[in-house]
């Protein structure tokens, strides 16, 4: 394997040679969506161009070339992430619908009104709601783990949250907002004790690091395409074979069934079981070239650049006048996402001076509200890295909050 080399890897996301406002583009929100990489774009085209046909249907050679190419994206993308077969990949269209499915098809038949869900203070929107809509159907409690000033999930709280009647723990791996790495490890056997069904929510983990679900003991791990290099609109969810089974039908359709009857049918095996209608046949494949990319260059050196770049964007960032950062200190815990706030400068206004300055970051609550409501903001801005991101960037970047702190005073 080559020598990591952002510059390299640069090469291959043609987004990101562009001008905006008359300078070069400096893409700091891959938290948001990521970039693509030619592959992952030559793949999608090449489905379209010679292989268009919808899968599992058809006996003509382009059904058969779709089918084979959508099934072979699913043995990627479960190799990716050591999962024990490809039928416990589930293609969803992102993280969120991912969650939705579980929160229906397990929380529905399994949660009662005596019983508890516990989330976090730190979660994503899409890891707050379908628990609450869950709680809201079947009378259940939702109980959550707050945060500490640093970003950091007060473990110490869990023995005490976690009870005989804990029936679902949903946990997201690394928060979108501030960046912490949450160890899932430890808080699974601990909810595993209690006999919880542990839900990682994986959007921006398995983005940035290898992952390993049997390693992790989780039951559900969900992410999505987009985040890392493929195509939007395509996601999955990871469950235990034996768990998939044993849930009821998310969606009812074509494609998911075995018999249709007048008054009932019956279920395709899984994974088909979870997978109604003409899927994202295009996405998926994406999706598995994405994985491809992403295996070639290593998860491993992804992982170590970013931290590189974290500890230099912490150091330079950290030195503006007048900033606050959110989220751990320290690299170990922190992914490559930096949340700050620069003196009374409202985060939008902070975007638009950078965007003038063609540097892209994201501002607002990032779909984490109770996050912001724990630091007493109304929003952060945040600039998040990714592979092809480099020491430039945070340096224009910097420049960019010289600015900003010029016109604010
Ligand atoms: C931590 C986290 N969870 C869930 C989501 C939702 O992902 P999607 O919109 O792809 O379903 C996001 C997206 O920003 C996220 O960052």
């Amino acid at each position: 394997m080559a020598a990591f080399d952002p510059a390299l890897i640069r090469r291959d996301f043609p987004a990101l040679h562009q001008t905006i406002n008359g300078k070069p583009l400096v893409y700091l929100d891959s938290a948001a969506t990521s970039q693509k990489p030619k592959a992952v774009i030559a793949a999608i085209e090449s489905y379209y161009a010679h292989d268009n046909a919808n899968v599992h249907r058809g006996i003509h050679e382009l059904s058969r070339r779709a089918t084979i190419a959508y099934e072979e994206a699913r043995g990627k993308v479960a190799r990716w992430i050591n999962a024990a077969e490809p039928a416990e990949i589930i293609w969803t269209r992102g993280t969120t619908e991912a969650i939705n499915l579980v929160s229906m098809a397990w929380g529905l038949d399994n949660v009662g009104k005596d019983d508890e869900i516990l989330i976090s203070v730190m979660e994503h929107h899409s890891n707050i709601v379908p628990w609450q809509l869950l709680a809201m159907r079947t009378g259940a409690t939702l109980k959550y783990i707050e945060l500490d000033d640093h970003g950091r999930l007060v473990l110490d709280d869990l023995p005490s949250l976690l009870t005989a009647r804990t029936k679902i723990v949903a946990l997201g791996h690394v928060s979108n907002a501030l960046g912490t790495i949450n160890p899932i490890k430890e808080i699974t056997a601990a909810a595993k004790k209690v006999g919880a069904l542990v839900v990682v929510d994986g959007a921006q983990g398995a983005v940035h690091t290898k992952v390993d679900v049997q390693d992790l003991g989780v039951d559900c791990y969900a992410f999505s395409g987009h985040k890392m290099c493929g195509p939007t609109g395509i996601g999955v969810l990871w469950a235990r074979k034996e768990l998939l089974e044993s849930m009821s039908p998310y969606q009812g359709g074509g494609e998911m069934i075995h018999i249709v009857g007048r008054d009932a049918s019956s279920w395709a095996e899984v994974p088909h079981k979870f997978e109604a209608g003409t899927p994202n046949i295009a996405g998926a494949i994406g999706m598995g070239a994405a994985v491809d990319f992403l295996s070639d260059i290593g998860m491993d050196a992804i992982a170590e650049h970013e931290r590189s770049l974290m500890e230099y964007a912490m150091q330079q960032v950290g030195a503006v006048e007048g900033i606050t950062i959110y989220g751990p200190d320290s690299l170990d815990e922190r992914s490559a996402v930096l949340s700050f706030t620069l003196g009374d400068a409202h985060p939008h206004d902070i975007s638009t001076i950078l965007d003038s300055d063609g540097i892209a970051v994201r501002a607002g609550h990032h779909c984490a509200q109770l996050v912001m409501k724990h630091f007493g903001v109304a929003a952060t801005a945040r600039a998040s890295f990714y592979l092809y991101s480099t020491k430039d960037d945070v340096d224009r970047l910097v420049a960019g909050l010289g600015q900003v702190r010029q016109i604010f005073g």
